[in-house]
């Protein structure tokens, strides 16, 4: 894996962690975006993101920092923050500094999920955040989740959509496109921080090829909604990723399926789509890992859209020169997360 402009981090909005993974009263620290980063979640139940370090004398937040209400205590002496990075509690001292202020992140928790706004400039205000209403949809309320980690950069992945070539060849013609009627490309329309990919393939069960159409709806890079319809079940696939390091990323994958009455047979439709979502990954992550960025590769007339993709994700990076590799040590690659019924 070599680096590219992608290889830095993008600006947007992207997912840190899941709402079940920190209740009332309690502190986790996570790393994206090449530093820490610890949530709290006070006794109100409010969320809040901090810089690692406190602007006291440098304790990290994370590391035996507790919740007293709803502010977050450093270990080293004490010092009580407020959702705003505010310190309200110095102890022993009359006056409180006034510069006494840790840097918080601009936080929406939605559908479940904790997300941060990131861009390189800190003083750059949040943009909207991006309409994952989904997530909320309790039509399409059965659902389960897994993460995958990646030793490659956002970009690697997010390029599958418009690839349409590698179907064939890497989904062992599970998933192809037989380029015989034009409905078979690959369609890209961007507007702005927006881009919808449009596909019709095949999805191939033994002898039975179902025409499936799949929609990506990606508002900015870290949230994708795809939907799935077509001679299949219809289902969602909400991704949502994050940048780890300099090309080391990781996403969490959510499958939404239609409320059905019985509860049994929707976890097994959802069970089964993930297998197959599952199956699908573990086939194309070998190839994100190795391969190299090809700034002006050679297409043919069956590529998808690659370069109008690239055009429109190139966006969000600041215009910075390559930079180095970081060679992670990935674990399990797919892990599952909770499921709801
Ligand atoms: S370093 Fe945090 S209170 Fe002193
Ligand atoms: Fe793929």
């Amino acid at each position: 894996m070599n680096s590219s402009m992608f290889s830095s981090f993008p600006r947007g909005w992207f997912r840190i962690a899941l709402s079940s993974d920190i209740k009332k009263g309690q502190t986790k620290t996570v790393h994206y975006f090449g530093q820490d980063i610890v949530i709290f979640r006070g006794e109100s139940g409010k969320v809040s993101v901090f810089d690692p370090h406190c602007p006291h004398m440098g304790a990290h937040l994370g590391v035996g920092g507790k919740v007293v209400g709803d502010t977050l205590r450093c270990p080293f002496h004490g010092w009580c923050f407020n959702h705003n990075g505010e310190a309200v509690h110095v102890p022993h001292a009359k006056r409180i500094p006034q510069k006494a202020k840790a840097r918080t992140w601009t936080v929406n928790e939605t559908g479940g999920v904790i997300f941060v706004y990131y861009h390189w400039d800190v003083s750059v205000p949040a943009e909207p955040f991006p309409d994952l209403s989904i997530l909320q949809d309790t039509t399409w309320s059965c659902r389960s989740s897994f993460t995958m980690k990646l030793n490659a950069n956002l970009y690697e992945q997010a390029e599958n959509a418009v690839d349409r070539a590698h179907f064939d060849v890497v989904h062992h013609k599970t998933l192809m496109f037989k380029a015989e009627s034009e409905d078979e490309k690959v369609e890209l329309k961007a507007n702005g921080d927006i881009v919808d990919i449009y596909a019709n393939y095949y999805t191939k069960y033994g002898p039975l090829a179902l025409k499936t159409t799949a929609h990506l709806h990606l508002m900015g890079i870290g949230c994708g909604e795809n939907t799935f319809s077509g001679q299949c079940i219809p289902f969602k696939l909400v991704a949502l990723g994050t940048p780890v390091e300099n090309n080391v990323c990781e996403t969490e994958f959510i499958i939404l399926t239609k409320r059905i009455p019985i509860p049994f047979i929707g976890k097994l439709v959802n069970s089964v789509i993930m297998w197959g979502a599952k199956r699908e990954l573990k086939c194309d992550i070998p190839i994100w890992e190795n391969k190299i960025f090809r700034e002006h590769p050679i297409l043919s007339d069956f590529d998808g859209p690659v370069m109008k993709f690239r055009k429109w994700f190139s966006q969000f990076y600041p215009m910075s020169k390559p930079q180095s590799n970081i060679i992670a040590i990935s674990r399990d690659k797919l892990t599952d997360r909770n499921k709801f019924g």
